[in-house]
């Protein structure tokens, strides 16, 4: 293929990227915005592969086909709950990649670079496989936190920030020794070491921040996984992939910029890792009585109320009920009813969840409101249905300082006439926390899986 023909590719390839990302910032324009992504990658991936530069296309065509098949088959098993777990392991691919693109330059003899240019390439492969080693851990204990394999809780070592400091600092006087001793032969020591201690940091950074704040960190590797291969992009001198990285590393950056200020958490502390503990001391104790309803006097209730609000959270997504709450819904809007959705920034378990579940249901997106435009309104509310959602709707959130989700924003439906709850039992969420609002005296719990709650439900108001 012809150098100008592949410069063309990579310009469209871009371009057809850039379209995908503001594609995807809004409901109605996101299927196009994943078509032109995928005509984009399968443009960028033909130019790559057919641009000269690719002598072995045997190996390579095995590779593609093997990683390919292993991508497709995952992505169809996995289940829409585990998908963070399948971003987290796609991300910590993207940082091995890195690492191991970083050490095949430094191992290749047959480089032409001299001089400063020599210096660069090689500052390259360090930042890279830094970059890549920090991406890869982190992303494999993130995954480990989000399908419960590790620990949810923030673990936090004691000076903890010097430990980070140190590593930082011996990070600094390898890479020097690496520059230092690369005309010597002798930089393979500093950068296996370097690499040890970006694996280690990439473990204690994700390790100290704590349950309900992982969305942030799923969001913020996301970013790093985008900066390595913008790294990868400049160890291989291949324009694309240092367009294409910068496009993901500063677009998640931008994501989790807009999650830390949903969540009321700074942006720099998030970047260095160890917080999300921020209440720090004992949540309080939850006191009270627990007021069970059944889905008949729900559906009496409904009847006689005008302004309906439905907060979805991950037991929606773990049921299915979407398509049910969809039925009950169009029914409600039959009658007259004002009904509206509440969304959280965090509700389930990736960024906007609830939305690609209520979409799939086709619930219409001008009914479906975020946590800001809905939250004022819930003092004329007067009923608030809330499906397996428990830290996003926790008042210990804004009353008690010592929650672990101190200062998170949540969805104030207590404020409305009554909050029905569906859940299965009186368990905590995912950020482990006592939820004060199930004994509140407004609050009716309606026991029991949610779609299986919400047919009886629909049963009960079609009757
Ligand atoms: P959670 O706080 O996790 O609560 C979900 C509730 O759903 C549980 O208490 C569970 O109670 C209930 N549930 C589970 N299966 C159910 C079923 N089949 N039927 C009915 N209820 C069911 O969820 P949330 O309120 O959506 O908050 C999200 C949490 O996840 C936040 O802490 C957030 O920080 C964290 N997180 C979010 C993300 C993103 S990006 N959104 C990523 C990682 C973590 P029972 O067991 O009693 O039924």
């Amino acid at each position: 293929m012809a150098q100008g023909l592949v410069t063309m590719s990579y310009i469209s390839a871009s371009i057809l990227f850039i379209l995908s990302l503001s594609g995807l910032s809004r409901q109605d324009t996101s299927r196009r915005g994943n078509y032109f992504g995928m005509l984009g990658m399968a443009i960028a991936i033909v130019a790559t592969v057919f641009g000269g530069h690719v002598t072995a296309f045997g190996i390579l065509a095995g590779a593609l086909l093997i990683g390919g098949s292993i991508g497709a088959f995952a992505a169809a098993r996995v289940e829409m709950t585990q998908m963070p777990e399948l971003v987290a392991l796609m991300h910590s691919l993207v940082g091995m990649a890195a690492v191991l693109v970083g050490y095949a330059s430094f191992l290749d003899h047959n480089s032409t670079l001299v001089g400063v240019e020599k210096t660069i390439h090689e500052l390259e492969i360090y930042i890279g496989v830094f970059i890549g080693a920090v991406t890869f851990s982190g992303s494999v204990i993130a995954f480990g936190k989000l399908c419960g394999k590790v620990t949810g809780k923030p673990v936090l070592l004691p000076a903890r920030h010097w430990l980070n400091l140190a590593l930082f600092v011996a990070t600094f006087i390898l890479g020097r020794q690496f520059l230092a001793n690369a005309e010597a032969g002798d930089a393979l020591t500093p950068l296996l070491i370097m690499t040890g201690i970006a694996l280690v940091f990439g473990v204690h950074m994700v390790m100290a921040i704590g349950g309900a704040d992982m969305p942030v960190v799923v969001s913020m590797l996301n970013s790093y996984s985008g900066w390595a291969a913008a790294a990868t992009g400049f160890m291989l001198s291949n324009d694309l992939l240092i367009v294409t990285g910068a496009l993901v590393g500063s677009s998640g950056a931008i994501l989790s910029y807009i999650m830390c200020r949903a969540m009321n958490r700074h942006f720099l502390s998030v970047i260095a890792g160890g917080f999300g503990t921020a209440g720090g001391g004992e949540a309080a104790e939850i006191e009270g009585e627990v007021q069970p309803i059944e889905a008949e006097e729900t559906a009496q209730l409904l009847r006689e109320s005008k302004n309906i609000v439905i907060i979805p959270g991950y037991g929606m997504a773990v049921a299915q009920a979407q398509h049910t709450v969809n039925e009950i819904t169009k029914l409600l809007v039959g009658q007259g009813k004002k009904v509206r959705f509440a969304i959280h920034p965090v509700a389930g378990r990736m960024p906007g969840h609830m939305n690609v579940l209520l979409a799939e249901a086709k619930v219409p997106y001008d009914i479906v409101l975020e946590m800001d435009e809905i939250n004022d309104d819930f003092p004329e509310v007067d009923v608030s249905i809330v499906i397996g959602a428990n830290d996003i709707v926790n008042p210990s959130a804004l009353n008690d300082p010592n929650s672990p989700i101190a200062g998170m924003p949540v969805l104030e439906c207590w404020k409305g006439g009554t909050t029905i709850v569906m859940k299965r039992s009186m368990a905590s969420g995912y950020a482990g926390v006592g939820n004060p609002l199930f004994v509140l005296e407004n609050t009716r719990m309606l026991f029991g899986d949610a779609n299986d709650r919400l047919q009886a439900l629909l049963k009960a108001l079609q009757a």
